[in-house]
This record gives C-alpha cells, sequence and structure tokens, in this order.
C-alpha cells in the first residue's frame, strides 16, 4: 500500500540533534524510514541519540553551526557519503530571557548568529543544486510561539523566531519552482534542556501558571517531531510558506 507519510529512501539533515526536539526528530524520522544526518556541537551526546535510532546509514558529525565559513565543506561532506538531501530540520538554537537593557550588541548577535545566521547559511548550502534531490525537498525552520505573540522579557529570542517567520514565505516562493517546500514549525512550551531550569518551569507555582497558559497542557518532543515527519512526507506536498504552531492551544486565547 502507497503510504504518503514514509520517509522511506529519504536522507533528512536534522541540527540540534543532541538534545531535546532535534533528538526526537531524528529518532522520528528514522522509525519512518530516513537515513538521518545529526548536527550539533556535542559529540557524546550526537552519539546517545545515534544509539537510539532505528536503521542502519546513519550520520553524525560535530559541528558549530556559527561556524558560518565552513558550512559549504560541510554540506559537500555530507553529500558525498550519503548522496543527495531530501529534507532538512533546522532544529538548532538558543534562547535568552533578558530585558532591554541587559540586551547588549554582543548577546543580540549571540542569539541572531544561531538562531538565524546559521539557519539561513545552512539552508542555502543544502539548496545548492548539487547537493539537494532534483525530485524535491522540503526545509523545516524553527521559531516558536515567542514567535508570534509576546512574554515578558522574551523580546530578542522572539526578534530571532519573527525573522524565520517572515523571511521563509518569501523563500517559499522563490523555491516552490525547483519543487522545494519551506515551511516553519512554532512550538509551544515543551520541556526540554533548554527551558527545564526557567523559572516558568522550575519553580511550582510558575509551573503550574505555564501550564494553565496551554489547553492542552504542556507538550512532549513527539508533538513536535510528528509534526517535523508530516512536513518532510510526501503527504505535505502542497504545503510551503505555512508557519505551522504547535502549541496545545497557547495562542488561540
Ligand atoms: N523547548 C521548547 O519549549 C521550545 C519552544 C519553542 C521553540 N523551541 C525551539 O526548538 C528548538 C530546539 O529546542 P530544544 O528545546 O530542543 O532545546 P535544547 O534541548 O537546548 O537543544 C538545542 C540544540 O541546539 C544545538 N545547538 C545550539 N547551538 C548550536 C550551535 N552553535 N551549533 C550546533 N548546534 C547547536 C544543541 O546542541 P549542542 O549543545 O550539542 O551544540 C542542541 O542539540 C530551538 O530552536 C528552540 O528555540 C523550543
Amino acid at each position: 500500500m502507497n503510504n504518503p507519510f514514509t520517509l522511506k529512501n529519504k536522507t533528512i539533515v536534522v541540527t540540534g540533534a543532541s538534545s531535546g526536539i532535534g533528538q526526537q526528530v531524528a529518532i522520528s524520522c528514522s522509525q519512518m524510514g530516513a537515513k538521518v544526518v545529526l548536527i550539533a556541537r556535542n559529540k557524546e551526546r550526537l552519539e546517545e541519540t545515534k544509539k537510539q535510532l532505528s536503521g542502519k546509514g546513519h550520520l553524525s558529525i560535530s559541528y558549530d553551526l556559527t561556524d558560518l565559513e565552513h558550512q559549504k565543506e560541510l554540506v559537500q561532506g555530507i553529500v558525498s557519503k550519503m548522496g543527495p538531501i531530501d529534507g532538512l530540520v533546522n532544529c538548532a538554537g538558543i534562547t535568552a530571557t533578558l530585558p532591554l537593557k541587559l540586551m547588549k550588541p554582543e548577546t543580540v548577535d549571540e542569539l541572531f548568529r544561531t538562531n538565524v545566521f546559521a539557519t539561513i547559511e545552512l539552508t542555502r548550502q543544502v539548496l545548492g543544486v548539487k547537493n539537494i534531490n532534483k525530485e524535491g525537498a522540503s526545509v523545516i525552520f524553527f521559531a516558536s510561539v515567542m514567535g508570534c505573540v509576546g512574554e515578558n522579557a522574551k523580546s530578542l529570542y522572539s526578534l530571532t523566531k519573527g525573522a524565520l517567520i517572515s523571511g521563509c514565505r518569501s523563500l517559499a516562493l522563490e523555491y516552490a519552482p525547483k519543487k522545494v517546500r519551506i515551511n516553519v514549525v512554532s512550538p509551544g512550551v515543551i520541556e526540554t534542556p533548554i527551558n527545564k531550569n526557567q523559572p516558568y518551569l522550575a519553580d511550582p507555582e510558575k509551573r503550574k501558571a505555564t501550564e494553565a497558559l496551554h489547553p492542552l497542557g504542556l507538550g512532549k518532543t513527539e508533538d513536535i517531531s510528528n509534526t517535523c515527519v508530516f512536513l518532510l512526507s510526501d503527504a505535505s506536498r502542497w504545503i510551503t510558506g505555512q508557519n505551522i504552531i504547535v502549541d496545545g492551544g497557547y495562542t488561540i486565547k
């Protein structure tokens, strides 16, 4: 039976695969039949993820994505080992909770370099004619509900995520003739290393308030990885340029 949701015979690159959501995206993609390329800085945690993957033929690469200058070689190396790329999930990201008065230029630069510049450069390299599957491909940017709504001291993080949401639409238009779809996934709160020590999860009272903001409760990494599997699969072949909000109802009130 033809299953449009399968990722069989697809090579999917997942950044941020050493932790949290990216780790689960890699696992779910492998369970759906993909060969997965795992990218993050921490080698040991990448290997931990790799051990949890289904199937064979996966590749893990320790790389700091803020090194924009060598991403070309990074992608050439992936293609030489794995063949053309069918999907890219730009999950690597960092956060900040800062009032404006503490938002120094170097912090702004660090957030934008990791969340935006590294994502755009990796996407640019992967979408090079020699690197992408000519039959079509799917790219996912990772934003957040903070790219659509506000929260105290989240402005810098929101600025980076909003940039990805806006840029995605024009990029999707630019690449539609090449059968490349580009979408954004915007999660609500999922407990992972990025936020587990933040007061809104670590403090029991504040955690209750955070849960109450999500009508369906806090999310799990699988809620996000299942969305990514759909966007990477042929089942979503008519969806591009969209910001898919996966937030248990956080933004509908
Ligand atoms: N969790 C949430 O509630 C939530 C909500 C909305 C959006 N998001 C977004 O979802 C994405 C994943 O978040 P998460 O919760 O899974 O966070 P996480 O557990 O902290 O994972 C972040 C990942 O990004 C990688 N990374 C960070 N900087 C990197 C760099 N310079 N080069 C290479 N890899 C880098 C980290 O790997 P290394 O440290 O090994 O490099 C790690 O694998 C992020 O873009 C985040 O903004 C998360």
